[in-house]
């Protein structure tokens, strides 16, 4: 079997990580609460109906809204427009991808652009690049003619329009000779897919499960209004590190509900696993739902007890892996982890919520992403600062 050595991955990714430095997170918690208050708006006027809707996709919508807006710098207005040709592509790109992946027929390009949808998913993947590359050319013409990065932000601070993102940082490396523009291209790409169906993944099952566990909710609703207090004020990065309780409740979402299902890996050299040799080539598939549920290492493994990681520690340094780890894991782990908590206070701080299935109705669809199979099914209810009793039926 042939051994891929990631020469080209190794490099970017020591470029890379200081983008997702904490300094420079904090600047996207406007955007989050931005985004954030467009989908409570929504969910608001659900409430108003007082019906169970699917809110998987509407979730989606959002999270495409965020990670766009870090990565480009541009708000492509996911959430009010839903149907421009960009999100249609990405949409079309999930499903044929993933359709791709269960037919070892098509791994051949030349059988899939014959007898498959080669054709539309070569026209999708145009349509994905034009838009990205277009809005990466655009603002490299304005920091040229600004004379550098430095200088176009401190030009739109003063206008008080500022609003950074990766993409500038990238341009700065950029300058520097450290990443050629197809590697910004690439680069902007991986994010936005990375960054949204797996964040809007965890959304919806985190909400799901507050509305099957309401006296969690409650507690994180009370912990919510403690910590922002009662006035209608953006959420700060100070605030995200207070608020504890909704971060335990949403790393114990990522261990029943670990957005990505399979990590996979090919042996670069001959491993030793209890004896047994894995000679070099060999293919390796690590399923975290699966590494999360073992009882050597879990109290209880099925049941929603956020507890467990605000008092115990980990049985195994490498018992719990949403964002897998090492060397190649998740590099927008904490961006992560600020947006969620950030939107999901947002919400919680407005409305109630109720889910309506118990979570051992829910089926699991393990696709690019572990998803709801039949949708997420939830209603809200509004709710005042100090109320904390559920929605009752
Ligand atoms: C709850 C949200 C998220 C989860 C559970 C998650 C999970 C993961 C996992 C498990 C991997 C590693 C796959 C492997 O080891 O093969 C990964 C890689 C990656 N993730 Fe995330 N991710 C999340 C959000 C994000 C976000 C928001 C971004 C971008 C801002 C992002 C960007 C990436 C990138 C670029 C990689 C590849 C890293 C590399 O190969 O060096 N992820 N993610």
């Amino acid at each position: 079997m042939r051994k891929k050595k990631p020469d080209k991955w190794r490099p970017r990714r020591k470029l890379l990580t200081p983008t997702f430095h904490y300094d420079i997170l904090k600047d996207f918690v406007e955007v989050y609460n931005r985004h954030g208050k467009t989908l409570l708006s929504k969910f608001e006027s659900q409430a108003e109906n007082g019906k169970y809707e699917d809110v998987f996709h509407t979730i989606t919508l959002c999270t495409l809204d965020v990670i766009c807006e870090a990565a480009l710098g541009t708000s492509i207005n996911a959430q009010k427009d839903p149907h421009s040709p960009y999100l249609d592509a990405v949409f079309r790109m999930k499903d044929m991808v993933f359709q791709r992946l269960l037919r070892p027929h098509f791994f051949s390009d030349t059988i899939f652009n014959l007898i498959g949808p080669g054709k539309e998913h070569n026209e999708c993947v145009k349509i994905l690049h034009e838009f990205t590359s277009k809005a990466i050319y655009a603002r490299k013409a304005k920091v040229d003619a600004a004379g550098g990065v430095e200088a176009l932000l401190a030009q739109e601070t003063a206008e008080g329009r500022r609003r950074m993102a990766f993409l500038d940082l990238m341009l700065d490396m950029n300058s520097k000779g450290e990443l050629p523009m197809e590697g910004i291209c690439e680069e902007v790409d991986t994010f936005t897919f990375e960054g949204h169906d797996t964040t809007s993944a965890a959304m919806n099952w985190f909400l799901h499960l507050m509305g099957a566990n309401p006296h969690i909710q409650s507690k994180v609703q009370k912990e919510i209004d403690e910590v922002l207090g009662e006035a209608d004020r953006p959420i700060t990065y100070e605030d995200l590190g207070r608020l504890k309780y909704l971060e335990a409740c949403f790393k114990e979402t990522l261990r029943l509900y670990p957005s990505v299902p399979l990590i996979a890996r090919q042996c670069v050299e001959d491993i030793q696993v209890r004896g047994h040799t894995l000679p070099s080539g060999t293919a390796v598939v690590m399923v975290p739902s699966m590494v999360h549920k073992d009882p050597r290492y879990w109290d209880d493994p099925e049941i929603f007890n956020p507890e467990r990681f605000i008092s115990g520690e980990l049985k195994h340094p490498y018992a719990y892996i949403p964002f897998s780890a090492g060397s190649r894991n998740c590099i927008g782990m904490r961006f992560a982890m600020m947006e969620e908590k950030c939107i999901l206070a947002i919400i919680l701080k407005s409305l109630k919520v109720k889910a309506k299935l118990r979570t051992d109705q829910m089926r699991v669809a393990a696709e690019l992403i572990i998803r709801p199979m039949f949708g997420n099914e939830l209603k809200f209810e509004k709710r005042e600062f100090g109320d904390y009793t559920p929605i009752i039926d």
